[in-house]
């Protein structure tokens, strides 16, 4: 494991609070929702078919429902569902409505974030969709509560990611799920300039852990999930996602504007994404694992 981590926790939390509250509009725009679209936009990938670039909202709506079909859930159950780090809160809203038997909560440490969401709650009418403030590690439901558990992007953030795992685990019922999805290293080890774009996304992401596949499960396996049910790679399908991002950035780093330190490190962050999975040394995976 790669661990980048100088920050104390509270300065990660911070943060990662500061980030995604002064990072809104860009996340806003990233969706590219059409004009009239009500629900959550998602702070997420989008899935490229076979690696070939698709229109932005059709591959970040895409990748919702991937994910969501993936997770298998039985439209007739009453399924407890819990995401962690749910951003405004996009896919736990997609699940929510097509799933109307389901509970759905979702998570976020970020509090102008869990209050856009429940923004969306509101509006909504949805009567099965909660969102709570709150951080995923201190998870404040008895044992054995949730059918399944979701980061989508955001156990990346976490301070001690096996801590993460475990409070997964705990809230988790027997045979339940946990769906992860986010990066790991590969092909070590780093030059120079790929371990500078990996501090470059520990410094603008506050991501302080980075795992080869191998040690991502041993880490799942620890808190005794078992062999994975799914470890799938679409890195290709989302390389154009982050293709899309990294360019972008490196084209605002250009340009001489006045905006807040955090945001300059986000753009860096986004074009060592770009970078190293270009160079094959991060990979994109699923996750998806039963208690
Ligand atoms: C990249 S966003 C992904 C959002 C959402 N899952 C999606 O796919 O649209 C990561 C999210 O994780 C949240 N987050 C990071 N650390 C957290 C923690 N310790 N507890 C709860 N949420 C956290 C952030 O505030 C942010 O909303």
């Amino acid at each position: 494991m790669i661990n980048l981590s100088p920050l104390p926790p509270s300065e990660v939390t911070d943060g990662v609070q500061e980030y995604f509250t002064l990072a809104d509009k860009a996340y806003r725009n990233w969706t590219q929702a059409p004009k009239g679209y009500t629900a959550p936009y998602a702070l997420h990938s989008g899935y490229h078919p076979d690696g070939n670039e698709i229109d932005q909202f059709e591959s970040v709506t895409l990748m919702t429902k991937k994910i969501i079909s993936l997770l298998d859930i039985d439209p007739k159950a009453s399924t407890a569902i819990l995401e962690n780090g749910c951003g405004v809160g996009s896919i736990s809203y997609q699940i929510a409505t097509a799933y109307p038997n389901s509970l759905v909560i979702g998570t976020n440490i970020t509090p102008s974030q869990a209050s856009t969401a429940n923004k969306y709650r509101v509006s909504s009418g949805l009567s099965n969709l909660w969102y709570i403030l709150g951080d995923y590690n201190q998870p404040c439901f008895p044992d054995n509560s949730f059918n399944i558990v979701i980061f989508c992007e955001s156990l990346c953030h976490s301070t001690d990611q096996a801590k993460s795992i475990q409070g997964a685990y705990r809230v988790l019922k027997k045979g339940g799920k946990l769906f992860v999805a986010d990066v790991v290293l590969n092909d070590l080890p780093l030059t120079t300039d790929e371990a500078k774009h990996l501090d470059n996304m520990h410094r603008g992401w506050f991501i302080s852990e980075f795992r080869t596949l191998d040690e991502f499960r041993a880490m799942l396996q620890a808190t005794c999930f078992g062999v994975p049910l799914l470890s799938l790679d679409i890195t290709r399908q989302t390389f154009p996602s982050a293709r899309r991002m990294g360019e972008n950035s490196a084209k605002r780093l250009q340009e001489e504007q006045t905006v807040p330190p955090v945001i300059t490190e986000s753009r860096k962050s986004c074009v060592a994404l770009h970078e190293l999975m270009k160079a094959g040394k991060l990979k994109y995976f699923w996750h998806l694992l039963e208690k």
